[in-house]
């Protein structure tokens, strides 16, 4: 602690990622990556614009992108915002939309990244309870509130809500911003966007680091009713114009475009998902069903969830475990390769023995 810090700075608790080793040793199964790389049309893309261009600033409204993500989901440029990642469109979303006199609502297992950015702007917040089986519940939000945000699929969990449900959330809270964080809807549940139309309080986020195996880019957007993205738009302009690179414009611009790849490789992960889950419960894992690229899974009796951790690091596997209450009993396993599935599988054996 510095006597220079600010007392803001001071009250920080600082997001802490997922560990990402410089070697290569490890099979990387803790922080969601997609296990693919991008595909050849999207490398190509980055890589033509990485040119003599880059000595002039990127468009700072990311035009081209936002008409490409426009007319994949079937909505206006104006309904578009685009950002150096989830985490940065989500931030603005925090400063733009969501900071009010009432508290911000959301799950007690959930993004961990929510109250951090309550505390870095000063946002007033509340978490409410997944019930015993980490089910996000309508009734439970119905309180005064500045604003609901939740992860569908959520994480850690892996559970997803249906449309219905999260038109029963807009309907129920009609004067607050409900932001949906779509990081892994791609691996299995609906996305909310086709809602925009109807409800100008819904905002959703994703991002390109999941389903679309370009977490190294740092892109990610949201869609949302035109005045809602001009607030978001107000914000980055008075934090940071040129949010996205050149070759961020271009390689995201080729991965929408390229639906052949990204559909083949998310069926892929969904596989490998559905392969792997029985034959953890038959290692004694409950598992609980997911929809995203990553699975929850309690260990068997006999083993704690950090040891486990700690066993598997030591046999270069990395996983995810969560030292917070109700979820230390759970790993939180990435979907990788076939391959590195089966030596996760193989791994488990050789420690159960
Ligand atoms: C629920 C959720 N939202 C957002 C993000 C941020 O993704 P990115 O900043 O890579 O776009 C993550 C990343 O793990 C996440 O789990």
């Amino acid at each position: 602690m510095s006597r220079f810090w600010s007392q803001r700075t001071r009250e920080l608790d600082p997001y802490v990622p997922g560990e990402q080793p410089k070697d290569s040793q490890y099979i990387k199964l803790n922080t969601n990556e997609n296990p693919y790389p991008p595909s050849a049309q999207v490398l190509q893309a980055i890589q033509q614009a990485s040119n003599g261009d880059l000595r002039l600033y990127s468009d700072p409204n990311a035009d081209e992108l936002k008409q490409t993500i426009a007319d994949y989901y079937a909505v206006e440029k104006n309904n578009v915002f685009v950002g150096n990642s989830s985490d940065e469109v989500l931030a603005h979303t925090f400063v733009a939309l969501l900071k009010h006199d009432k508290p911000l609502l959301f799950p007690d297992i959930s993004y961990s990244f929510y109250p951090v950015y309550c505390r870095l702007f000063g946002i007033d917040y509340q978490m409410i309870p997944l019930s015993e089986h980490f089910d996000i519940r309508l009734e439970d939000y119905a309180i005064p509130n500045g604003g609901i945000i939740f992860p569908n699929p959520n994480a850690p969990t892996g559970k997803a809500l249906d449309l219905p449900t999260i038109e029963a959330f807009l309907q129920q809270h009609p004067d607050s911003v409900i932001v949906i964080d779509e990081a892994y809807v791609d691996f299995g549940a609906d996305t909310a966007i086709a809602l925009v139309k109807q409800y100008n309080n819904l905002l959703v986020t994703q991002t390109f680091s999941k389903s679309r195996s370009l977490a190294g880019l740092r892109v990610g957007f949201a869609v949302g009713d035109a005045e809602l993205i001009a607030g978001l738009e107000r914000v980055k302009n008075s934090f940071h114009p040129y949010a996205l690179s050149r070759e961020a414009i271009a390689g995201a611009s080729a991965s929408i475009k390229d639906t052949e790849s990204f559909e083949s490789n998310r069926q892929k992960i969904i596989k490998t998902r559905e392969r792997i889950t029985p034959l953890l419960e038959q290692l004694g894992f409950s598992v609980i069903p997911s929809s995203a690229n990553f699975v929850f899974a309690k260990p068997p009796a006999g083993y704690t969830a950090e040891q486990l951790y700690q066993q598997l690091k030591q046999q270069n596997i990395l996983v995810r475990y969560f030292n917070a209450p109700r979820i230390d009993e759970y790993l939180r396993i990435t979907i990788g390769t076939d391959d590195e599935m089966d030596a996760l599988l193989q791994t488990l054996r050789t420690i159960q023995t």
